[in-house]
């Protein structure tokens, strides 16, 4: 039997919800309530629990509530959230990610998709503060149905903002339920870039996902510089397949000749020292992954002005300083600023498992993903990449694919483990 928490925000449309409760429970949908202080305005818990026939959560610090069904459990037994109606300060707490009523808080906790029925007088829907909140709500993974143009019940006053009906809300919800089994089924090992469930929320809606990408310039002087071979090709193949799943993502990214993903928002760096501030400053992050080839010397003290080659002069030597290791920094930070998931990535010539189970467990990160890149492997600015995924778990040894195959698999595969610690909390 499917589940659906239905929260009934504070406008006249109210009344609505009621027969939406039962149509709902009339196709076999079992239906729990979230009537807001707002929406107790306008119809009574013992209504809203007289038709869906299950006990009516109003208040988030209600001991005795909580105690039996508290919001997580609320949050996590849904197979979808409809906010209805969605008033213009429920929409606006929403997108701030605000989680001070039941109603916000479990909105917050939810790994369902939601399903939002705007209703409000239409200047309040036309305003530019919450067309604002609807875009971020939307590029959130927040589903919206209506509001429909028509009478209001203020006299007189017609336009923009009716919720939509009981009988478009239906299908939809029906519609939504249907995507989220696929959604639920569907994440295979490589195809997860195509999996976006229709019309559903996607897997990582709502997380941050960093990624760093590329190789980084250390200068010897301002017209010089250490570099290496790393074309950036795999780091940006990942930011785009997080983005894809829906994830906000933020790339930084050494010197690179590819064009910056679509949708993600980029940072671009040049040196190790900038690129551990910029990911230090991006922080909080649910999933880093670390695909920059991050030098690992800096010239110490590089030249101010260009260094002149002087006849009869011997070559100048370089004395080298040790760059920050970004990854260890950020896989070694306390809980509360740790990314919940740290993936690295181990480039290796020889004994290519083993190193990267070495690195690992030195740089206390989560996953690692080995690559080799021995003369002939063609990876250093090839378009394929053969992996072996090392978690604490054990090695997985994946078949050669094209990176954007790659991003895609380890992404799905981050994204269900995020799932997992969601639902063992
Ligand atoms: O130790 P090694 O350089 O092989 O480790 C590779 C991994 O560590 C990659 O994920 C790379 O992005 C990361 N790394 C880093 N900062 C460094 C060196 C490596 O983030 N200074």
């Amino acid at each position: 039997m499917k589940r659906v928490l239905l929260i009934i925000g504070g406008g006249i449309a109210a009344y609505k919800s009621l027969d939406l409760i039962r149509r709902l429970k009339e196709r076999g949908i079992a239906v729990r309530c979230v009537l807001t202080k707002g929406g107790q305005e306008f119809i009574t818990p013992l209504a809203v629990g007289a038709i869906s026939n299950e006990h009516v959560a109003t208040d988030l610090f209600d001991l005795n509530a909580e105690r039996e069904i508290g919001h997580i459990r609320l949050a996590r037994e849904a197979d979808l959230v409809i906010v209805a109606p969605a008033t213009a300060d429920l929409l606006a707490r929403m997108a701030q990610g605000h989680a001070n009523d039941l109603a916000t808080a479990v909105l917050l906790a939810t790994r369902a998709p939601v399903l939002a029925a705007p209703a409000m007088n239409p200047a309040m829907w036309t305003h530019a503060a919450t067309q604002r909140n609807v875009k971020q709500l939307a590029a959130d993974g927040v589903e919206f149905i209506g509001p429909n143009a028509g009478e209001m019940a203020e006299r007189g006053e017609a336009g923009v903002g009716r919720m939509a009906e009981v009988a478009e809300i239906v299908p939809r919800v029906e519609q939504l339920l249907e995507g989220e089994d696929e959604a639920r089924g569907g994440f295979g090992f490589i195809n997860v870039s195509e999996a976006r469930p229709p019309g559903g929320r996607l897997p990582l809606a709502g997380r941050h996902v960093l990624v760093t990408s590329g190789p980084t310039h250390e200068p010897i002087d301002p017209v010089r510089y250490i570099a290496n071979r790393s074309s950036g090709k795999q780091g940006h193949a990942i930011a785009a397949a997080a983005q894809k799943l829906g994830a906000r993502v933020t790339l930084i990214t050494g010197p690179v000749e590819i064009a910056d993903p679509e949708g993600v928002a980029v940072q671009h760096v040049e040196t190790a020292q900038e690129m551990l501030a910029a990911v230090e400053a991006a922080l909080p992050a649910d999933v880093a992954v670390f695909a920059a080839a991050v030098a690992d010397w800096r010239v110490a003290a590089a030249a101010e002005g260009k260094i002149k080659k002087a006849k009869g002069a011997p070559p100048p030597a370089l004395h080298l300083a040790e760059n920050p290791d970004i990854l260890a920094t950020v896989a070694k930070l306390k809980p509360r600023r740790r990314p919940q998931l740290v993936i690295g990535f181990a480039a290796e010539t020889d004994s290519v498992v083993e190193n990267a189970e070495r690195k690992r467990s030195a740089k206390a990160v989560d996953w690692i993903v080995a690559n080799d890149v021995s003369q002939g492997s063609g990876v250093f600015g090839g378009e394929r990449n053969t992996v072996h995924l090392v978690t604490a778990q054990g090695v997985e040894n994946w078949p050669q694919m094209s990176k954007t195959e790659v991003a895609a698999a380890l992404i799905g595969r981050a994204a269900r483990y995020l799932a997992q610690s969601v639902e063992s909390v």
